[in-house]
């Protein structure tokens, strides 16, 4: 009998060929965005593999439910939605994307530094509206060409940015869990700093790290005030990892310049005081969000699956052997 797949969003299908011709997939309705969390615990007893989504919970609940469980593919690098302790307990393989949304990340962290330095966003709005006065000393804001990024976790994206950044005529700090490989740091010429170093060094802070107890509100009150006050931050990875609260508090007493926002703390949108401020660019997580990767991703949670079940590389966040 053929394995049975269970998909949680829907999404172009031509990601997903491989997969259809090889498994029962299920996929929500037409005209529906996504199954509820509600629908997929009581469809999960039926199905041997799960491809969640990064803002779908899959809990001990629903890991429970899966009976036939063996593993969950999730459309997202990140995996924070996933109680990973319990998989692995449960003997449940966890997968992820990493090779698709490396690339159009670091496009999205590099699109917000531009945006938040040359105030693109802000002017676009106000000539619009016929609020902008043209002059030599009006509407300024920072060159990148010269100054330091400091890049907090040097992964596959924070690699991708830094490429992106040294183009761009900047120098490269990082902090990261562990020193990265030398061949890595001298192809950046990237110097490993602490935390709080790299804060005070650098003219723009991108946040490249993966969401855990131990990265929540890596970046607060205290962190805010290391950073210059022409700096920049920049979040392309999950909103928790900042202090949203604090931020807005550093944006309005200018204790940094401006941020570019992917994610927020409290949800899919940003709070009011974000909305209203003119030094932030903000932007509904659209960090893997073009036509091409979409269809990358499905078609690499598609192969995890397969090669799963008939053998072959698995990109794994916890390891089942
Ligand atoms: C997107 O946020 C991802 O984790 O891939």
């Amino acid at each position: 009998m053929k394995k049975k797949v269970l998909v949680t969003y829907n999404m172009f299908r031509s990601g997903y060929a491989e997969l259809v011709e090889k498994y029962d997939v299920t996929f929500p309705p037409d005209g529906a965005e996504s199954f509820t969390y509600e629908e997929v615990l009581r469809m999960i007893p039926e199905y041997d593999a799960l491809q969640s989504m990064f803002n779908f919970p899959v809990d001990k609940q629903l890991m429970d439910a899966g009976v036939k469980l063996k593993i969950i593919s999730n459309y997202a690098v990140g995996y924070d939605n996933i109680d990973i302790p319990y998989a692995t307990q449960k003997g449940i393989q966890v997968t992820n994307t990493p090779d698709p949304v490396t690339e159009p990340t670091a496009d999205q962290a590099m699109g917000l530094l531009l945006a938040v330095s040359r105030r693109i966003s802000e002017l676009d709005r106000r000539l619009r509206v016929g609020e902008v006065k043209v002059g030599l000393l009006e509407n300024l804001g920072h060159s990148l060409y010269g100054g330091t990024i400091g890049i907090i976790g040097m992964g596959r994206i924070g690699q991708a940015l830094a490429r992106r950044a040294v183009a761009a005529g900047m120098k490269i700090v990082y902090c990261n869990r562990h020193r990265v490989a030398e061949t890595i740091e001298d192809k950046y010429k990237a110097v490993y700093l602490s935390l709080d170093e790299l804060l005070r060094v650098s003219d723009v802070v991108s946040v490249n790290a993966p969401y855990t107890t131990e990265t929540y509100h890596l970046i607060g009150e205290r962190e805010l005030s290391l950073m210059k006050p022409t700096s920049i931050l920049i979040n392309t990875a999950r909103g928790p990892l900042v202090d949203e609260k604090a931020l807005v508090k550093a944006l309005r007493e200018k204790v940094i310049w401006g941020a570019g926002l992917d994610v927020f703390e409290f949800g899919d949108y940003p709070s009011e005081e974000l909305l209203s401020m003119d030094n932030v660019v903000l932007n509904p997580h659209t960090g893997t969000q073009t036509f091409e990767v979409r269809n990358e991703m499905a078609a690499f949670v598609s192969r995890n699956i397969i090669h799963f079940f008939e053998g072959g590389p698995v990109a794994k966040v916890n390891h089942i052997d």
